[in-house]
């Protein structure tokens, strides 16, 4: 018989929603042994399953998953929230957190909120409503309104990347800190005592961190901190370029450049070279992400690496145990960062 050769429509030609009903029906059998042969394959005989799936094709039947997640309270759906789908260190992690959750039979829905926190609200609102089993979270800035807008809810959650200062929501995220220290201290090993911080949003934690880092590193060498050597971005590659042109013009001297994130630093790169300023010979460069383009960009760049794609895979683990551990506490993980030398900074 044809497949779904069966046509049922709703007045005004809508096809009519197949039921589980009908397809046990059709196929001669219990709805619990539709059930079990969709959801429980092994538990049911290959002859029956058989019958079952002839009638599903037959029937052009779809399972209500709502209707099956609100029966099981499972949708085996994750939300995932990250705040800039363009910037090259997100896709790298969303595929860890994607090909966990595939490995453990979850599907992910994946927002962006460009950086807007109302996005968030919108966002986990739609997750609710989806009855997602749990949610994986990068903020998109301020700290205490995404915190607050997490804690309305009673959905299992970890928080990826940007940590909000909560110590009950499990997080992954890579010592920030560590990386700035590491990054500065490699600068004035090259015997850089003047280091310009292009730093990322202030209201971020990993922007703070890593200040805190560059300003340790600089301390410990007993080097001054100055107040001019610190410009802020928005983790662009255009407010990488808008920084140097405003240091530059500012006429604040300078002999390394230390960027927050690669996308800025790439941004500065572009502009000590329209200044004919050379790198490494006159500057030189380090940024923070390890993205590709840092490795691919001439001269290539210097940085600090993020294990992005396994903060994705280590979210979706620690959220799978939030679903299913009757434990109210799951420790956070916190990766090392990696200093990867490359063109713009040879190593020492
Ligand atoms: O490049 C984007 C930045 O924001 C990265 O450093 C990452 O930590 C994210 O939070």
């Amino acid at each position: 018989m044809p497949r779904s050769n069966i046509k049922t429509f709703r007045k005004g030609g809508l096809p009519i929603k197949v039921t589980i009903k009908e397809v046990a029906k059709h196929a001669g059998v219990s709805i619990s042994t539709v059930s079990l042969a969709i959801n429980k394959k092994e538990r049911v005989s290959e002859e029956l399953r058989q019958r079952v799936v002839k009638a599903i094709d037959e029937l052009n039947y779809r399972p209500n998953g709502l209707a099956r997640s609100l029966k099981s309270k499972k949708s085996k759906v994750i939300g995932l929230i990250i705040p800039d789908i363009v910037n090259p260190f997100f896709p790298l992690m969303v595929r860890g957190v994607g090909d966990t959750a595939k490995r453990f039979g979850y599907n992910i829905i994946l927002c962006n909120t460009d950086g807007e926190v109302k996005e968030e609200a919108t966002f986990l609102r739609l997750f609710e409503e989806k009855c997602v089993d749990g949610i994986i979270f990068t903020c998109a800035g301020r700290i205490k309104k995404s915190l607050s807008l997490l804690n309305e809810l009673s959905i299992p959650k970890v928080i990826l990347d940007r940590r909000l200062d909560d110590l009950s929501i499990p997080t992954v995220t890579v010592d920030n800190t560590k990386g700035a220290y590491m990054a500065t201290c490699h600068l004035i090993g090259k015997g850089k005592q003047r280091i310009l911080f292009i730093s990322g949003p202030d209201q971020l934690q990993s922007s703070l961190d890593r200040l805190n880092g560059y300003q340790q590193a600089l301390t410990e060498n007993r080097l001054a901190v100055h107040p001019e050597l610190i410009t802020y971005g928005d983790f662009s590659f255009e407010g990488g370029q808008k920084a140097l042109k405003d240091v530059i013009a500012n006429k604040i001297s300078f002999d390394a450049v230390f960027g927050a994130n690669d996308m800025m630093t790439l941004g500065a790169m572009m502009v000590l070279s329209e200044f004919g300023l050379d790198i490494p010979g006159g500057i030189e460069v380090v940024g923070y992400d390890d993205i590709l383009l840092a490795s691919l960009f001439k001269p290539a760049l210097t940085t600090v690496r993020q294990p992005a794609y396994e903060m994705g895979c280590e979210a979706v683990k620690m959220i799978l145990r939030a679903i299913h551990s009757k434990k109210t506490w799951i420790p956070s993980k916190v990766f090392e960062p990696q200093l990867i030398t490359r063109e713009s900074s040879p190593g020492n």
